[in-house]
């Protein structure tokens, strides 16, 4: 396999998600062996910190989060830090110097990734420093991550987008979106155009409705500032959600390489039709969840957590009807719903075929269940396609099966992470997997017109929802009205 040479400056080097995710993702591609030994990485923070203490730092991220040790001396003896003045020229001619001399040393061919993985609102001053000051200079790649917040609406996201430009090209920017890492994420497109049996009903003459939940069982936590400026739409909806919506609606690209596959998803995001005026209330629905059981002990409200306004207007759940407007879909709706301290982890996507032209098993009262088609992304990643067979010695009458694969029990252990998925992807200069600022610039002018309208109106029935169920009984009638309705995240008739 093609093992990557690199530079890799991680930005925010002492924060939660270099820590979490950055380090243990890399120390697992170098035990896959995706990483050549020509790597370095430079840890750039504020605080004043040794190359020994970082060192130690990043040894312990690593055996927080996995088990096996074994060449982590090795591993670690590639970081460097630097302890940074994000707007002092010369805190980063220092980095510049560091970083031609680690190139040399570790013939790195001139190949630097610049992460950026902190507070957003150095995004622009970063990227402009690292081009005026010469950083970017190099005789090999230049590529810059970063994750979201990508801006808080189009108009944030252009402003940044701007100054990104002005020091990268859209090529050389990798905007992170989790969920494209994700192993059942990627697997949808396999699903779609590697299968002769579903691209074939894949359109509004078979499937009746599609269903996309992401629910999590855990409230903001410590995150109460970020998150009372974000909402669930701007953290959920204009990112995850819709990029998972994208690739289930996009036609089969010609080729699967990076720019036809975001041309087609581009194209799905055109079709998305606006939500003006009424539309929005009609179509949208916001959640914010109050006090709730768990376990029978009574759990906090999000008005009552850290960092959180008592009266706050912020929704912690969405529900939405989409309508995409193109030949194949004209008809469907898509309903996605996502929220925070809701009964289950999960995220799945529920594909309902329409039902057939006539119910010939009438002994039974029931209505014959649809075929549904389920997308398990996590925490169990697998297929389950539902359907309906003779029920065991009752001629005439039927029952639904469900045929079920579990990509778990195959490779659970060696799945690897989305990050580290993203990392490598980066490394080798794949963008497919990444949000190109057409999508990034769509989407945001979709979900402007929700939360333009959200944060216009105060919610006047806020908290609508205990913590510890799917949410409130809006999102129910949201789908009641077109006759369908949510299917369980587990569903309890085929457990
Ligand atoms: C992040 C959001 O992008 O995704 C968080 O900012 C959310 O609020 C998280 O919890 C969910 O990710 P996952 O991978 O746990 O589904």
């Amino acid at each position: 396999s093609e093992k990557p040479t690199a530079l890799i400056m991680i930005f925010g080097a002492t924060g939660d998600l270099a820590k979490r995710k950055l380090f243990p993702s890399l120390y697992r591609l170098y035990k896959r062996g995706k990483l050549s030994e020509r790597y370095a990485v430079i840890g750039v923070a504020r605080r004043e910190l040794t190359n020994d203490a970082f060192q130690e730092s990043v040894r312990s991220s690593v055996q927080d989060a996995i088990k096996d040790h074994d060449g982590l001396d090795e591993f670690i003896s590639h970081f460097y830090y630097h302890s940074h003045d994000v707007t002092d020229s010369s805190s980063y001619l220092a980095l510049k110097t560091m970083a031609n001399q680690l190139d040399e040393n570790y013939h790195l061919e001139g190949n630097r990734i610049f992460y950026l993985a902190m507070a957003p609102e150095f995004f622009g001053t970063i990227a402009e420093h690292l081009k005026s000051d010469g950083l970017t200079d190099v005789a090999g790649f230049k590529r810059l991550v970063i994750e979201k917040p990508f801006g808080r609406s189009l108009a944030s996201a252009k402003v940044l987008n701007d100054q990104l430009r002005q020091a990268f090209s859209e090529d050389e920017v990798y905007r992170i979106d989790h969920y494209l890492g994700k192993e059942m994420v990627q697997n949808i497109e396999v699903i779609r155009f590697a299968n002769a049996i579903f691209e074939p009903l894949w359109n509004n003459r078979y499937i009746s409705n599609i269903q996309v939940t992401s629910s999590e069982v855990l409230g903001v936590e410590e995150r109460g500032r970020y998150y009372e400026k974000s909402g669930a739409l701007r953290d959920m909806v204009q990112n995850h959600m819709l990029q998972m919506v994208a690739l289930l609606a996009m036609e089969p690209p010609i080729r699967l390489n990076t720019d036809e596959i975001r041309a087609e998803k581009v194209k799905v995001f055109r079709a998305m039709k606006p939500l003006e005026g009424d539309a929005v209330k009609e179509n949208f629905v916001r959640g914010q969840y109050g006090r709730g059981l768990v376990n029978n002990e009574e759990v906090k409200g999000y008005r009552e957590e850290p960092m959180v306004d008592a009266e706050s207007n912020t929704e912690t759940y969405v529900a939405g009807k989409l309508t995409i407007d193109n030949f194949r879909w004209a008809g469907v709706p898509f309903y996605i719903r996502t929220g925070k301290k809701m009964a289950a982890k999960s995220t799945k996507i529920v594909i309902q075929f329409k039902d057939i032209p006539m119910n010939l098993y009438y002994q039974t009262e029931k209505t014959l269940n649809p075929n549904l088609l389920v997308i398990h992304i996590q925490p169990e990643e697998g297929i389950t396609l539902y359907l309906n067979a003779q029920k065991t010695g009752e001629h005439m009458d039927a029952t639904p099966v469900k045929l079920n694969f579990s990509n778990n029990c195959i490779d659970h252990m060696n799945t690897p992470e989305a990050y580290e998925r993203l990392l490598y992807d980066c490394m080798r200069g794949d963008a497919t997997n990444f949000a190109h600022w057409d999508e990034v610039a769509l989407s945001w002018s979709f979900v402007d017109k929700i939360s333009e309208i959200w944060e216009g109106t105060k919610a006047d029935n806020f908290p609508n929802y205990e913590a510890n169920t799917m949410g409130p009984k809006e999102a129910d009638e949201l789908l009641e009205r077109d006759g369908f309705f949510w299917w369980p995240v587990d569903h309890p008739q085929y457990k």
